[in-house]
């Protein structure tokens, strides 16, 4: 009998170690690709995917601080970088294997190409930390990510508004400057690194994006104010300026959208 697709992704979200995780992601997506996995939801998604012993996770208010453009403070940042890619991977399965049935073949296939994505970028990261001396694992990481998402397991609508629309946008705000930093501290190649991972963040924002306005009309919903309304609910930081506008604008948000938030 053929594995189902949910069987598949509900493996790989739980695999613990970081490099059975990238490989099951990638496989997952390619064997979906190759009509390898049949269209069928006869597995749950677990409540929390497998996590690796290392890093130890801390709530975001007692990470340790990182100072400065040290070699210290740059290890810190592409280790922060890195745990945010390795979440990146169980929110992009859990997205593809909690709503796919409901939401249908395209947004499946949408997803897991972000879930090999974000594994990608892992993977990126963790060889980078690597030729610095570190690993992932080797410092602690903050567990605020996953717990934003968990809260809108059972809605679709809050989950692609929070985690593509707001989370993911703001990786695009965030990452031009950060690309700007290493490259005055002269590590060329992460820059490129960087400068990858954002064209592929803009895709990812803007999959989120469409499905959201598809789920809205379904719904009969304006997406303007049903976006609205969700990330009052179930965000609970704030959404602020400095934007991206162009990134934003080929992801697919329009400026007045985001405006009436900030
Ligand atoms: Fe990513
Ligand atoms: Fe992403």
């Amino acid at each position: 009998m053929q594995t189902t697709i949910a069987a598949a992704i509900r493996a790989a979200l739980l695999e613990c170690d970081p490099h059975a995780k990238v490989m099951a992601a990638r496989k997952v997506a390619r064997d979906w690709r190759l009509g390898r996995l049949a269209f069928a939801f006869d597995a749950a998604m677990p409540e929390t995917p497998g996590r690796p012993d290392a890093p130890e996770l801390l709530p975001p208010g007692k990470m340790p601080r990182r100072k400065g453009g040290g070699e210290r403070g740059r290890i810190a940042l592409w280790h922060a970088l890195a745990h945010i890619e390795f979440v990146a991977i169980d929110l992009a399965l859990d997205m593809a294997g909690r709503f796919g049935e409901s939401m249908g073949r395209q947004f499946v296939s949408d997803f897991l190409k972000v879930a090999a994505d974000e594994a990608m970028h892992f993977s990126l990261i963790d060889r980078h930390l690597r030729t610095q001396g570190s690993h992932y694992g080797a410092l602690p990481a903050h567990d605020g990510l996953w717990s934003a998402a968990h809260e809108t397991r059972g809605d679709v609508g809050g989950r692609l508004a929070v985690v593509p629309m707001v989370l993911e946008a703001r990786a695009l705000d965030v990452t031009p400057a950060a690309i700007e930093r290493v490259r005055t501290m002269g590590d060329e190649r992460g820059a490129r690194i960087l400068e990858r991972i954002l064209d592929d963040e803009i895709a990812h924002v803007r999959f989120g994006a469409n499905h959201f306005a598809d789920h809205a009309e379904r719904l009969g919903d304006e997406p303007g104010e049903l976006w609205k309304s969700l990330v009052f609910r179930y965000f609970h930081g704030s959404v602020k300026p400095p934007f991206n506008d162009s990134a934003r604008l080929a992801a697919g948000l329009s400026r007045d959208l985001y405006t009436a938030l900030a």
